[in-house]
């Protein structure tokens, strides 16, 4: 680079939630930050969409698949481990539907400790596995779902010797906040309403509580109503009891008996807001259209908050001219499965000469 063209004054690099919002963060100075510069993701208007769904208002998607491991599980885990390993763990382990299983995986690689995931045995996208096995974490794949899985894992967290890095240790929840004062600062206010997936609801209770924070402090004048959106074979929250045998193609929400089920019901309440659910057919309609209207391709999870968003507009629940954020919880190359088999295109195969090439383009 020539430096006579270097910016006299270059902005200091992101290093990660922790170092940028450590304030307002349950760590010290003792605390051994383990990183892998999380957070700081792209919060992408999305007009075609918008138009697309016949809506008149902005829509802003927080693209939380840019985090080191391609889901807004990052976070939080930044936080587990680093006060994991404050603490002196040396294993740290979870139950997962893949993507904070593949996280704690990361982090753990990082720190230099053990990792054990317990994930639901043939449930778990490819990618997800992938990033798993590749950090080195001991992989179980139980025959059983998400929340035996969960349930078993606290158990084990009882006896002392593993550190449970799921959303039910509470920093995780800590750092997950951090996107909504990241939203905050990127549109220079709160927005209107914010929608994003619910599975084991520790999401949606932690941006509720980054949000309802930085109005406490000032740093914002408004508070947004959170809409989450469940799958209809596993909407526990909805319909108002336990599923035993959640089914769905969004296999990351996958969660019959939420975690934080008091945390997503009290951000819905207090915010005025809603929890419903979208069918299977509605999620991979907005999983399609947001990566062909938009080139913003995420996972199936994703597409449920999209999916009620097209929901809202045809009920005319979206003012005009509101501002809405929709959380995209993580990346679609993480299920290449389900890409493959919902995208309306298929790869045509012709033969290696400009002119067969030319003919199939149609010139
Ligand atoms: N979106 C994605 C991509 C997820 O992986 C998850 C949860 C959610 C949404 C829901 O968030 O649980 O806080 O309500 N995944 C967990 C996991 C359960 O194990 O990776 P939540």
């Amino acid at each position: 680079m020539n430096p006579s063209v270097a910016s006299p004054n270059p902005a200091p690099a992101w290093q990660g939630i922790i170092h940028r919002y450590r304030a307002r963060l349950p760590v010290t100075h003792e605390t051994p930050v383990v990183t892998l510069l999380e957070g700081n993701t792209p919060l992408i208007r999305v007009d075609n969409f918008v138009r697309a769904i016949g809506g008149d208002f902005s829509l802003y998607l927080k693209y939380e698949a840019m985090n080191p491991t391609a889901s807004f599980k990052d976070r939080g885990m930044t936080l587990a481990v680093s006060k994991a390993k404050e603490r002196g763990a040396s294993v740290v382990i979870c139950a997962s539907t893949g993507n904070t299983s593949a996280s704690a995986a990361a982090y753990a690689a990082r720190a230099g400790l053990k990792c054990v995931v317990l994930l639901p045995h043939g449930k778990i996208a490819l990618g997800k596995l992938a990033q798993a096995l590749m950090y080195g974490a001991q992989t179980l794949t139980i025959e059983g779902n998400f929340d035996m899985a969960l349930r078993i894992v606290r158990e084990l967290g009882e006896t002392g010797q593993v550190e449970v890095v799921n959303s039910v240790n509470p920093v995780r929840i800590e750092g997950q906040k951090t996107a909504s004062f990241e939203i905050c600062d990127q549109l220079g206010r709160a927005p209107d309403f914010h929608f994003l997936p619910v599975g084991n609801a520790g999401n949606i209770t932690a941006y509720w509580r980054g949000f309802r924070e930085y109005y406490a402090a000032g740093l914002s004048t408004r508070l947004p109503q959170m809409h989450g959106w469940q799958a209809a074979g596993a909407a526990p929250i909805v319909d108002g009891q336990p599923v035993e045998n959640p089914q769905t193609v969004a296999t990351a929400i996958r969660i019959g008996n939420p975690a934080s089920w008091s945390g997503a019901t009290a951000a819905v309440k207090e915010s005025g807001g809603r929890i419903d659910k979208v069918t299977d057919d509605e999620i991979l309609n907005a999983y399609r259209l947001i990566a062909r209207s938009e080139g913003i391709f995420v996972e199936p999870a994703c597409a449920a908050p999209l999916a009620g968003l097209i929901r809202s507009v045809r009920a005319g629940l979206i003012p005009s001219g509101s501002v809405v954020t929709a959380t995209m919880t993580g990346h679609g190359l993480k299920d290449p499965d389900t890409a493959m088999s919902q995208s309306e295109f298929k790869p045509t195969v012709v033969a290696a000469t400009f002119e067969a090439v030319r003919a199939k383009i149609g010139f």
